[in-house]
């Protein structure tokens, strides 16, 4: 079977950036309990005129351009959002035609802040099966249009962005070596957004003007979040028979620094073997990993042959992990 060897990386970020004190002027919270609780600083705000697609677009160009492969070689172009430009068509669908991915397949894939995990998943297995042979992995959002800007539970924490990976099929030993995929509907009210979907009719957002907020339980969300990322990042490295001294970079869902931290520490995790940018972006969701993942590929973090763990939970619940050789 062909693996899925990542070949470019790009990333988005708007330049509009809000930061703690700009939020101190809004709302009753202090930068000191915002860095205290979640280490984040600053985080980026799409500007009114643009759209999520737009986001992923510029990063879809930036891995293009990286990977040197043209836009009409993509097979296929998946792509993890919560934020799309429409409940549908598929937002995948929009950034195919700003790009001019005029042979590819395309659709958006909801799995929350796990979203590009499982996105990466998907890609790898049309390559596996030899459906595909080069695919554009996206995660992309604009958060901040579906948060609740006077709860200060939940805005502190979000911001927007994107980042995409461009996948080629290889025969060799370099690629995706593993992804584990899991989801418990159990939880999802700890973690949702109630307005837009079948439940409520579209009127319905006219008459509650907080249903197309983000709706949060913290401190649930923390608890199983932690456990969740931590078992199955396990999974993928009991799965390849490696220990976290066999990992060069752990790449996790930038969801707050206490979360990663505490992770890191239950993985044994060196400070050096982790990836974290949440300082700068706030909570990106679907973005995150490849958002982090670009800026490490740029600073020169990453080498062939290094191993590299993703690894990622959010609403649904779901969560999931990627092992890769680069
Ligand atoms: N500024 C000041 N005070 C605040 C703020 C704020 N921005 N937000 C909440 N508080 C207050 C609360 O109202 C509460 O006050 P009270 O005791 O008078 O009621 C107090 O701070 C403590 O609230 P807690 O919820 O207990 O605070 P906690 O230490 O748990 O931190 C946080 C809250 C940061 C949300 C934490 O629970 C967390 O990180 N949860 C995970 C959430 C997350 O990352 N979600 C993202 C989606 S899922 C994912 O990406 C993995």
């Amino acid at each position: 079977m062909k693996k899925a060897r990542i070949i470019g990386t790009g990333s988005y970020a708007p330049d509009s950036i809000l930061t703690n004190q700009d939020l101190e002027k809004r709302i009753d919270t202090t930068n000191e309990w915002i860095i205290s609780r979640t280490g984040i600083k600053q985080r980026r705000i799409a500007a009114p005129e643009q759209c999520t697609s737009d986001l992923a677009s510029e990063a879809a160009r930036r891995a293009l351009d990286m990977a040197g492969v043209k836009a009409e070689e993509l097979d296929f172009i998946v792509m993890g959002t919560i934020t799309g430009d429409y409940p549908w068509p598929a937002t995948a669908c929009l950034v195919q035609k700003k790009i001019g991915a005029t042979n590819a397949f395309a659709y958006d894939l909801s799995a929350a802040c796990s979203g590009f995990v499982f996105a990466l998943d998907a890609a790898a297995k049309q390559i596996a099966t030899g459906s595909a042979q080069k695919v554009l992995v996206i995660g992309a959002e604009i958060l901040s249009r579906i948060i609740d800007w006077e709860d200060r539970n939940t805005c502190v924490l979000f911001g927007d962005g994107a980042g995409a990976v461009v996948l080629e099929a290889t025969e060799g030993d370099h690629g995706v070596l593993s992804t584990h995929l899991h989801s418990d509907g159990n939880y999802w009210e700890l973690l949702y957004q109630a307005g837009f979907g079948s439940k409520h009719s579209a009127s319905a957002a006219g008459i509650d003007e907080r249903l197309p907020f983000l709706k949060m339980q913290g401190n649930d969300v923390f608890k199983v979040a932690v456990r969740m990322l931590t078992e199955v990042a396990h999974e993928a490295l009991d799965h390849n028979g490696m220990t976290s001294s066999d990992v060069n970079l752990f790449i996790p869902h930038q969801a707050n620094r206490r979360i990663l931290e505490a992770v890191a520490k239950r993985l044994k995790f060196s400070d050096d073997q982790v990836y974290i940018n949440v300082d700068f972006f706030g909570n990106t969701s679907g973005a995150s990993i490849p958002l982090a993942l670009d800026e490490a590929n740029r600073a020169g973090r990453i080498q062939s042959g290094d191993i590299l763990l993703f690894d990622a939970f959010g609403g649904g619940f779901t969560w999931g992990s990627a092992l890769v050789r680069w």
